[in-house]
């Protein structure tokens, strides 16, 4: 698959470019990246790399996992990245901790899920999202993007040098469901 171009009211979103290494580099220094995510931990320029010279395009061509660069515009800098793997169409995201607070992760996802729920990926009814417990952040994130918590048996998320962690989960369908906002009280509080 050629890699595909996202807009929103506020965003641009394309695939990264070796222009973006110095700043991912930068960003997934943040000690939140050991604890929540699974990318390499002490993140280099050697992983920036690895991601941007073979990671992302060998993702993009065989379809397995659709890699974007969060900017204000085209050729405008990284802010953060998202991505949907092909298999089960899970979302994975983050953003530089400078550009968090502003609601553009919330825009961004909701401009995937209906890019993939209307035919982006084909066959796909259900975008997926998982993380470690305690991701207030991400969970936010998933709310406001029309996801609804699922109760697995197994809720748990892939850890850092193997093993799980308990984790939530959520999926999001094209049309949002009437209870997804309520489903996140437990996490959230009431009134979502
Ligand atoms: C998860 C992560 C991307 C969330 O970033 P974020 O900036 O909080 O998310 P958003 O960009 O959607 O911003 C939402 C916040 O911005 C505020 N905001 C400001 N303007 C807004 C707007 N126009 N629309 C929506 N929210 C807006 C909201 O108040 C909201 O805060 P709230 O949830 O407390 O109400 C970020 O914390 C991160 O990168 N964490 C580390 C990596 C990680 O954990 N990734 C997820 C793994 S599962």
């Amino acid at each position: 698959m050629r890699p595909v171009e996202l807009r929103t009211h506020r965003l641009f979103l394309d695939a990264p470019t070796w222009a973006d290494a110095e700043l991912i580099a930068r960003y997934c220094r943040d000690p939140l990246f050991e604890r929540y995510l699974t990318t390499p931990w002490p993140y280099t320029r050697a992983d920036a790399d690895e991601f941007l010279g073979t990671h992302v395009p060998e993702a993009w061509a065989t379809g397995a996992e659709l890699t974007w660069a969060i900017r204000h515009t085209a050729g405008g800098a990284l802010l953060g990245v998202i991505s949907v793997r092909s298999a089960e169409h899970e979302l994975g995201f983050w953003l530089g901790a400078e550009h968090r607070g502003r609601g553009i992760m919330s825009e961004a996802t909701v401009a995937v899920c209906e890019w993939v729920l209307e035919g982006g990926i084909a066959g796909a009814d259900v975008v997926r999202w998982r993380a470690v417990e305690g991701n207030i952040a991400s969970a936010r994130v998933a709310c406001a993007a029309g996801f609804r918590r699922t109760r697995p048996t197994d809720a748990t998320v892939p850890a850092r040098g193997g093993g799980t962690l308990p984790a939530w989960h959520a999926t999001r369908r094209r049309a949002v469901e009437a209870d997804a906002a309520s489903s996140w009280a437990d996490v959230l509080g009431p009134g979502r």
